[in-house]
């Protein structure tokens, strides 16, 4: 039983206390485990979370202040952890081989699944690196912003996600703090994402081995991606948050598998609301974007100040998916319930640090195509023509080289780059669209687009990744190594 739009309140993840914060880092510790959670009423659904919460503890985090959290693993396989947006060493980036063993885990003979080949799997000598707990250590020497941390373990990130292994981490600043934005209970996270649930209540996806043991991939049908009939945020079906007739900070997540949004929020009388972009996946934009429309491509994020000052008291504000239909177009609401001071404010400049880096800086252009395949004896996702091999190096570049990358696309990909933020320079020969301001690491390369990003590969040196973030896409291929020496 589905419960209607609108009713379930907003839950906010809770903040992860550190266990120390001496030397001038924050040490955390997180234990990912089994446990069910009521997401549906009245109905119990099995999860795996980072600290039996879907989603998990938020990390709170200041810009240059290392953070060191060491994860223990009681799940029945191994993990990986990757912090999505951080800039981080490569030995503590989650490289899908990187394995967090469970007690007692003996290595199942490895089968081929869907489109797998043989060597496809987790055999490079030189990759492999298994511990039972896990310390991963994050600088954070980067733009404040909003990172999720979530699997990454080879082949089989896609359906651990949807079993709930993603959580928040926000980075801030001195800079950020004196702005004036709105804050407090008027700073929202709104980690979206779909799901689909079984009769029995649990988590309903079309693995081909339900226990994420042995063989990697999906049912044909489900190759392109799977979706859910139920659109969550922050672990809620369809919420409704109540708010003041004041200005919020909406800290956009879309953590959805495959589902790409375009959201807009409708008042009860059918006006839109401005969203005013602040900030995109690497930190806020030089200067405020304002849109009616707003497209989220899985692992994008988008930082967006909603003014509820216009409406009524009593009235309710819809955010809708436009993309969808039927129940999957409602995603949350906010009812405003009651009148306010508000002396937040959005600045008309918002930051003076973006990279600006010049087409001519860059000493190598790359055309990378992003197509479906053959792969072993069925579907791939491929780029450049090859799925995902940890034992192969794809492309290396230099510390601080500046490159351009042209990316093709047959069908949307959303397009993530590790450690590195980049900018957008056109779309298919034109310029960019209004939410690709920015600085980004997540790129959504709409179908048979071409897609041109500037970046320049500094921070550390070592084995990094790029990626469709269409997780199903991921886990099927479509990933490659970037080594940077
Ligand atoms: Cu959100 Cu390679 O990751
Ligand atoms: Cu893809």
């Amino acid at each position: 039983p589905l419960p209607p739009p609108f009713q379930v309140p907003l839950p906010l993840p809770p903040v992860l206390k550190p266990v120390a914060t001496s030397d001038g880092t924050d040490r955390y510790e997180i234990t990912q485990r089994e446990t069910t959670a009521e997401i549906l009423p009245g109905v119990r659904t099995p999860l795996w979370t980072y600290e039996g919460t879907f989603p998990g503890p938020t990390i709170e985090s200041r810009r240059g202040r290392p953070v060191t959290v060491t994860h223990r693993n009681t799940l029945p396989v191994p993990t990986v952890v990757h912090l999505h947006g951080g800039r981080t060493p490569a030995d503590s980036d989650g490289y899908p081989t990187d394995l967090v063993l469970p007690e007692g885990w003996q290595e199942p003979h490895q089968q081929m699944g869907h489109g797998m080949q043989p060597g496809h799997g987790m055999r490079d000598p030189r990759a492999v690196v298994t511990t039972l707990t896990r310390s991963y250590t994050f600088p954070l020497d980067q733009r404040p912003t909003l990172l999720w941390y979530h699997d990454h373990r080879m082949d089989f990130t896609a359906p651990a996600i949807w079993r709930g292994l993603a959580g928040l981490q926000i980075v801030r600043d001195d800079a950020e703090d004196a702005l004036g934005l709105p804050a407090g209970p008027r700073e929202l996270p709104l980690m979206i994402a779909d799901r689909a649930f079984a009769a029995d209540g649990g988590l309903a996806y079309p693995a081909l081995d339900p226990t994420l043991r042995v063989r990697p991939g999906v049912h044909e049908p489900y190759v392109a991606g799977v979706l859910g009939d139920v659109i969550l945020v922050n672990g809620a079906p369809w919420p409704v948050h109540e708010v003041d007739a004041a200005r919020y900070r909406l800290r956009v997540l879309n953590a959805s598998n495959a589902r790409h949004y375009e959201l807009e929020a409708v008042t009860d009388d059918g006006r839109r609301l401005d969203l005013v972009q602040i900030g995109a996946d690497q930190g806020l934009l030089a200067a405020p974007v304002t849109h009616r429309l707003l497209p989220v491509a899985p692992a994008e994020r988008y930082d967006v100040v909603v003014d509820f000052s216009g409406v009524p008291v009593g009235g309710l504000v819809r955010v809708v998916n436009r993309l969808g239909t039927g129940r999957t177009r409602d995603v949350l609401a906010f009812r405003v319930v009651r009148e306010a001071a508000d002396d937040s404010r959005v600045p008309a400049t918002l930051s003076a640090d973006l990279p600006s880096w010049r087409p001519s800086d860059a000493v190598r252009v790359r055309d990378l195509a992003f197509r479906v395949g053959r792969m072993g004896g069925g579907h791939g996702w491929l780029i450049g023509g090859l799925p995902f091999d940890p034992a192969r190096s794809d492309l290396t570049t230099g510390l601080g080289d500046v490159e351009v990358w042209r990316l093709v696309a047959d069908v949307h990909h959303p397009v993530h780059l590790h450690l590195a933020g980049f900018r957008v320079l056109s779309r298919s020969g034109r310029p960019p669209l209004p939410h690709d301001a920015g600085l980004k690491d997540t790129i959504s390369l709409r179908p048979a687009e071409s897609v041109e990003i500037i970046t320049r590969f500094d921070g550390y040196r070592g084995r990094y990744l790029f990626h469709c973030h269409n997780a199903e896409h991921e886990d099927m291929g479509m990933m490659a190594n970037l080594e940077i020496t």
